[in-house]
This record gives C-alpha cells, sequence and structure tokens, in this order.
C-alpha cells in the first residue's frame, strides 16, 4: 500500500550539458550515463524518459517519492552537467513511461515533435514549461513504441 511517505511522483528537471564536443566521444558518455541509470533505476523501481536537446538535458522521472528524491540527489551532483533546475515536482496517479530510462534526441524521423514542443525559446529565456517538456517526452516515447508495433499495448 502506498501512503504519504512512499506515494507515486514525477520530478521533470533541466539542466545544461557539461560533455565532450567530439560527437563520437559524447555519444560514448551518454551511453555511459544510459547503462549507470538504466541499472541503478531498474533496482529503485524509476521510471524515466531524457531528452537532449541544443546543450541541455530535460528528464522526467518517475516512481516512489524517497527513490526519485535520492536518484535527483546524486543526478544533481554529477559533473557531467551542470545549473540542474527542477520544473515541477508533483504526486501522479499513474506512470507515464515504460522503461528505466530512455534517451531520445532530435533526428531527421522525429524533428516534426521536437518543432512543435518548441523548446528552444524556453531554453534561451529561462525556465521551459512542464507540459511542454512532459508532452514532447510522451510523444517521442509513443513515436519508438509505435516504429517497434507495440503502441497498442498502451492506449
Ligand atoms: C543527464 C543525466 C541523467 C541521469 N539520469 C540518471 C537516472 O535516471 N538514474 C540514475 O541512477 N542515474 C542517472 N544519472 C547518473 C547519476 O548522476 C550517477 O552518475 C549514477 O547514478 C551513479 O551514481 P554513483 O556513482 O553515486 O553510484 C544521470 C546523469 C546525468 C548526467
Amino acid at each position: 500500500m502506498r501512503n504519504k511517505r512512499n506515494s507515486l511522483i514525477h520530478l521533470i528537471y533541466f539542466s545544461r550539458v557539461v560533455l565532450t564536443a567530439d560527437p563520437a566521444g559524447r555519444v560514448r558518455q551518454v551511453n555511459d550515463i544510459a547503462r549507470q541509470a538504466q541499472k541503478k533505476n531498474e533496482f529503485s523501481v524509476i521510471t524515466s524518459f531524457l531528452i537532449l536537446e541544443q546543450n541541455h538535458f530535460l528528464q522526467v522521472l518517475e516512481g516512489e517519492r524517497m527513490s526519485v528524491q535520492d536518484t535527483f540527489a546524486r543526478i544533481s551532483n554529477d559533473p557531467r552537467h551542470r545549473d540542474v533546475h527542477i520544473i515541477e515536482w508533483r504526486e501522479i496517479t499513474k506512470r507515464e513511461f515504460v522503461t528505466s530510462f530512455t534517451t531520445a534526441t532530435r533526428t531527421p524521423a522525429n524533428e516534426g515533435l521536437f518543432q512543435k514542443a518548441n523548446l528552444s525559446p524556453m531554453l534561451q529565456r529561462g525556465t521551459p514549461k512542464a507540459a511542454a517538456v512532459y508532452a514532447l517526452a510522451r510523444a517521442l516515447q509513443a513515436d519508438t513504441l509505435a516504429k517497434q508495433g507495440i503502441d497498442h499495448l498502451f492506449v
């Protein structure tokens, strides 16, 4: 049973990327993050979606409150990014994301979804809107699932 101490929450944050500029090195660094995060999130029953856009990370973390807090405490101290800001932190009734850690960046195939979300002006001005980040992460997940032919499981 859930109670107030371990209720289900999501936390959305954004940060500035501190990775190498070299594209191949950057892929390796993101893969390192994914490997660590996936293992830890599986253990803590965290589900998450990480977007890499215009030198910013935007991530949604879902799980029991204590697990999300512990995970975010580690993430916010990670030198691979800086200026880590929470956009939204709230109780949710159900999870929206199906994997412990998925990451997405702009590609020709999903360009339209990024354009529709229009995060750039928000990233330049200050804080992106939680609803915009959340909607983009959901749309990117739906797109990935549809390509895998398993979208009908999640309607
Ligand atoms: C953008 C970004 C996202 C991350 N996401 C997660 C995550 O979802 N879960 C997680 O456990 N670690 C995540 N990490 C890695 C943590 O910061 C940390 O390196 C990792 O949990 C290992 O922590 P430890 O060295 O204290 O064991 C992320 C790091 C970055 C830079």
